[in-house]
């Protein structure tokens, strides 16, 4: 008899990825919790597509009312499209007044590259050196995390780094607009992941970038702020990741947590870029800003208001980030951690070797957090290099939940002490 695994692999392909190394299958979720197929409950410390927590039932109840009701597209009228526009407006700074829908992040950035693009009427594309911006056929040939191990850089594609120290070179960004200008091009736009999630997840000084900018700016670039990973209060000092960091973006994208699992992406920018844009070019997407996916992420606002969850991610990111700086007191696998809210990532050392990264070891305490109940993740710069636990819990994750993961991160370290480290 065909197990289900083989038949993903015959139905998706061999090498479709999973997180953990055990397969894990999950049927069910409430709030920071989700049960598998063998009715074992774990705890999400990782999943941020559940902004409000898996299947909220205020987001549930707006989605089947909706779809019980009618679902079509923008072409026709209706006012949900609307009223969510207006409320994320009203969350941006006056100069960022119309948005254009998607259905992914990947698809925001795309269709914000293409505005930049005719707005400048320029072609060069900036990014921070292992930034991740999504899957489309552009994003793919701009993705630091991946692309140099298969094919050369393109001539339109300059990096700087993450900024991991103060005060930025600002340098960097001369020498990556020069290449650009060398290579024939002048920059359309820069992508700024506020979190530079991909780059190993840094949470630089506000305003650290603000003089690097400015060289793109003059050069004629855009800034494209890329909010898929981090926005909508996940970092509990603001609600958009851009305002902690002290940007002025030309766009705000959007994806992810929009909609708490409905497919809602958004490009949020300035009306004279995309009066040109329309007027130059052409832009539909049939399921982008439907009537159910708006009425999901009418709800998600709703209730990252009721809710008081940046307040939530501030102050229980904070005891979660304090409770793990006190476990790194114990074990000296913690090199350190790094985030601020709901954002954080533990970096872990090698085994015997507490100034080296340990990849392998990262991953032994994620399989491991894994069999006793918790979800986390993986990152870091580079895909070999994946040296740091993610985690990025709903936003509804309590004083309780820390407890709990911290208590399980604890039985995890000890037991990789007692194992004497990761071995292959
Ligand atoms: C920062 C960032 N931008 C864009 C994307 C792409 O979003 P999506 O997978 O919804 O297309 C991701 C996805 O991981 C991301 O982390």
């Amino acid at each position: 008899m065909e197990t289900i695994l083989q038949r993903r692999k015959r139905l998706l392909g061999t090498r479709v990825p999973q997180y953990y190394d055990t397969p894990f299958h999950p049927v069910s979720g409430m709030g920071v919790w989700v049960k598998d197929v063998t009715g074992r409950t774990f705890l999400d410390a990782y999943n941020n597509v559940p902004h409000v927590g898996h299947c909220h039932p205020h987001v549930v109840e707006a989605i089947c009312r909706q779809t019980r009701t009618l679902n079509t597209n923008t072409r026709y009228i209706f006012e949900s499209i609307l009223d969510y526009a207006e409320r994320l407006i009203a969350t941006m700074p006056p100069e960022l007044n119309v948005c254009a829908f998607t259905c992914t992040g990947s698809e925001a950035n795309d269709l914000a590259w293409r505005m930049a693009r005719c707005f400048t009427e320029a072609e060069g594309a900036l990014t921070t050196t292992h930034a991740y911006h999504g899957n489309t056929t552009f994003l793919d040939s701009i993705d630091g995390t991946s692309v140099r191990s298969r094919r050369p850089a393109a001539a339109w594609w300059a990096t700087i780094p993450a900024p991991s120290s103060t005060p930025y070179p600002t340098v960097c960004a001369q020498q990556a607009v020069e290449r650009l200008v060398d290579n024939g091009y002048k920059p359309a736009a820069l992508f700024i992941d506020s979190t530079f999630a991909s780059d190993g997840l840094l949470m630089p000084e506000p305003g650290c970038l603000g003089a690097a900018i400015e060289v793109v700016r003059n050069a004629g670039g855009l800034v494209i702020a890329d909010e898929v990973q981090a926005g909508l209060g996940r970092l509990g000092t603001d609600l958009w990741s851009w305002q902690r960091l002290g940007l002025a973006p030309d766009f705000v994208t959007m994806g992810k947590p929009m909609a708490n699992g409905e497919p809602l992406g958004i490009v949020v920018t300035r009306r004279e870029i995309l009066e040109k844009f329309q007027a130059e070019d052409r832009y539909f997407n049939t399921f982008a800003g439907n009537p159910v996916a708006c009425g999901a992420g009418l709800a998600v606002l709703d209730v990252v208001e009721n809710e008081k969850l940046q307040a939530n991610a501030a102050s229980v990111g904070r005891l979660l980030a304090d409770s793990i700086r006190e476990l790194a007191k114990r074990h000296e696998y913690i090199r350190g951690v790094r985030g601020i809210g709901f954002l954080l990532g533990v970096e872990i050392a090698k085994h015997g070797h507490p100034e080296e990264p340990g990849p392998q070891e990262t991953r032994w305490i994620l399989n491991d957090m894994l069999r006793r109940g918790v979800l986390v993740g993986l990152t870091g710069p580079r895909r070999h290099a994946m040296d740091t636990l993610k985690v990025r819990p709903p936003m509804v994750f309590t004083s309780a939940n820390v407890d709990r993961f911290v208590t399980t991160l604890d039985q995890s370290l000890t037991a990789l002490a007692a194992a004497g480290g990761a071995k292959d």
